[in-house]
């Protein structure tokens, strides 16, 4: 952990903001317009004496310069520490001589993806054998600006095209194989993947390509892609097609519009939607989500009614009621989506586009209606129960009744318990049953599932019980013991009107990746704390390999208490903070007799309100932990 402290030492967070966002003095602190969210008066400000950043508008966020610049950068900890490492002078640690060798390595597949990018653009463009494909990208309505901008290529129809070109470039056929570029067949032979197709580059977040997509020109073409096949580069699972030009505009409008496929970034991009990208025909996952997240918390997806995947989506309902006790979902279902929402304070909504057109079409032809559809998008409950409503026979009452059971769940795993009963209210009325009864098998089906969940779904995590006074390191060692643990200690904060966990409330950055790694293992379905070493990054790792050493064990109420005493202690010493923070910035607008004061104070006791609630709760004895309900 030293070297993050060194960094941190080094670094002045006001200069480093400052080189970003243009910083106003305000007394001590300084503030801007949050570059997070829009507004018009500022609400961001950064505290030079604790060195911490905090926004008191919408976006309610903090942290450290760490938190910082990986936000605004869309950095994930390891380029953070890179990046802000080298600003301060500090050297990081020498890695070994195999890390270096193997990075190495990895930075030759990157060189030949990116030769091979070039090489299929140059045919693309100039290759008389090319016509057919510029002709085809033509007809689909893609200027050159857009076959540019995508670096759209085309790979001839021959066996060894590209392979003879890159081994002319000094690449070896192991490593063009390895870059998913050739295939070996039997007898140890390689011939090209991609022949005779449109061919897409697909970059990572930094726009660095890693894979390619590739299309058939032939109408009937089968399959109509082939895509770079798994490789330490790309993970199709892991990125999201298009985010490398998408990300600015993401950050600008605060909103990310999910479509399914090349044709619909490409389309939208050229028609100036600028802030979509594409899951490339998979299911969303947990980690494209998180890559996102760093950009907005507010997410549209734009589903085909036609779509496996719609209805796949509302049998996922059924599957998910019989099997309450997953805790977290693999794929974004609707229960997935919802519990997503909760879990990260995300806004997920579904745009349902008319019957037989894909965003490709419909931007082509109706920008307008596009744009409409997208400001229409529904929220994920209300889009489900819209398409359970349309499919139904509302005259039906015992129809009704079923479509009430099926919204339980979807209603359970939303979050806020305020929201959850408006809903609930709403799906009574529209279906003009009682909204007690409604109401009240909420509830019932809310105990049955808290009973399910408290039984273990793994064997426990053997570890030793941590004595760690490091609040942050504490918690996060407890929480970790548990596949089921955060959830569990998360209901008890919202139970308490508190926000559930968040990578935020770790303010160390390595102990804030260990948190975002449990969540994304907390997605798959055989979480467990072998799993999070192989995600978190390397000097997480370390950490974790000496909690994680030693074997004591409690009982898992026993655990259940210490998650809970955790997170309410780093919540409170969070908000302590923050408050801290505000009182200095009331004082100081009451002395200049600036209005603001007011709203100051009003946060300062709302905060102070929260604390106090804490306090309460610790003093408790804990024989018994407070409960969701009370
Ligand atoms: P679509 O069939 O909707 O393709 O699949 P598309 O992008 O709209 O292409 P056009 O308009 O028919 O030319 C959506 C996405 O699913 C993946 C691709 O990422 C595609 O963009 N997919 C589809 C494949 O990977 N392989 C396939 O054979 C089909
Ligand atoms: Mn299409």
């Amino acid at each position: 952990m030293d070297i993050v402290d060194e960094v941190k030492e080094r670094l002045d967070i006001v200069e480093v903001v400052s080189s970003y966002l243009p910083l106003q003095k305000a007394g001590r602190n300084f503030k801007a317009l949050c570059p997070f969210h829009t507004e018009k008066t500022p609400s961001f400000y950064v505290f030079p004496d604790s060195q911490r950043w905090h926004c008191f508008g919408a976006c309610g966020e903090g942290g450290d310069v760490f938190s910082f610049v990986m936000r605004m950068e869309g950095w994930d900890f390891r380029t953070a520490l890179e990046e802000l490492a080298k600003r301060a002078g500090v050297e990081l640690r020498p890695r070994a001589p195999e890390q270096i060798e193997r990075e190495q390595e990895i930075q030759r597949l990157r060189d030949a993806l990116a030769q091979a990018a070039a090489y299929f653009h140059r045919l693309l463009l100039h290759a008389p054998e090319a016509q057919a494909a510029r002709e085809y990208v033509a007809r689909r309505g893609l200027s050159s600006e857009t076959a540019e901008r995508f670096q759209l290529g085309y790979s001839l129809p021959r066996w060894e095209g590209l392979r003879d070109h890159l081994v002319e470039q000094g690449f070896t056929l192991d490593e063009l194989e390895e870059a998913g570029l050739l295939i070996r067949r039997e007898d140890g032979t390689t011939y090209d993947r991609f022949r005779g197709r449109l061919v897409i580059p697909i970059r990572d977040a930094r726009g660095r390509v890693v894979g390619f997509g590739a299309r058939t020109l032939e109408p009937d073409g089968v399959p109509k892609y082939i895509n770079s096949p798994k490789t330490p580069l790309f993970d199709k699972s892991r990125l999201l097609f298009g985010l490398d030009l998408a990300r600015q505009a993401i950050r600008e409008e605060d909103r990310v519009v999910i479509v399914e496929g090349y044709m619909d970034v490409m389309r939208a991009h050229q028609e100036g939607f600028r802030n979509v990208v594409a899951q490339m025909g998979t299911a969303l996952t947990e980690a494209q989500v998180r890559l996102l997240q760093r950009y907005t918390r507010r997410f549209v997806l734009a589903l085909d009614p036609d779509a496996a995947g719609l209805q796949a989506t509302l049998r996922g309902l059924e599957v998910a009621r019989e099997s309450l006790e997953r805790e977290a979902e693999p794929v974004f279902d609707p229960r997935g989506l919802v519990g997503f929402e909760g879990r990260l304070g995300a806004e997920i909504r579904i745009l349902s586009l008319p019957a037989g057109q894909d965003p490709d079409d419909l931007i082509g032809s109706d920008p307008q209606r596009w744009l409409a559809l997208v400001e229409g998008a529904l929220p994920v409950v209300e889009f489900v129960f819209q398409q359970l409503l349309a499919q139904a026979d509302l005259e039906d009452a015992k129809e009704r009744a079923r479509i009430v059971d099926r919204m339980l769940p979807l209603l359970r795993d939303v979050r806020d318990p305020v929201e959850r009963e408006v809903y609930a209210q709403k799906i009574a009325r529209a279906l003009e049953v009682d909204e007690r009864t409604v109401l009240s098998r909420l509830h019932r089906s809310e105990r049955d599932a808290v009973r399910i969940r408290r039984q273990p779904v793994e064997e426990p995590v053997a570890v030793r019980r941590p004595t760690s006074a490091d609040l942050e390191g504490y918690c996060l060692a407890v929480l970790i013991r548990r596949p089921w643990l955060l959830a569990r200690v998360n209901e008890v904060l919202v139970g308490m009107d508190l926000q559930p966990l968040q990578a935020q409330d770790f303010s160390d950055p390595i102990y804030r990746a260990v948190f975002e790694g449990w969540e994304t293992v907390l997605a798959e379905p055989q979480p467990s704390a072998d799993r999070l070493r192989e995600v978190v990054p390397e000097p997480a790792g370390e950490w974790l390999g000496e909690v994680l050493s030693e074997s004591e064990d409690l009982s898992d109420e026993q655990w259940i208490r210490e998650g809970v005493k955790a997170a309410l202690r780093l919540r409170q010493r969070n908000l302590k903070r923050i408050e801290a923070d505000l009182r200095a910035l009331t004082r100081e607008a009451q002395e200049e007799g600036r209005p603001e004061a007011a709203e100051y104070g009003q946060a300062c006791l709302d905060y102070a309100r929260a604390i106090l609630r804490i306090q309460q709760a610790l003093a408790r004895p804990w024989g018994e932990v407070p409960s969701p309900s009370g």
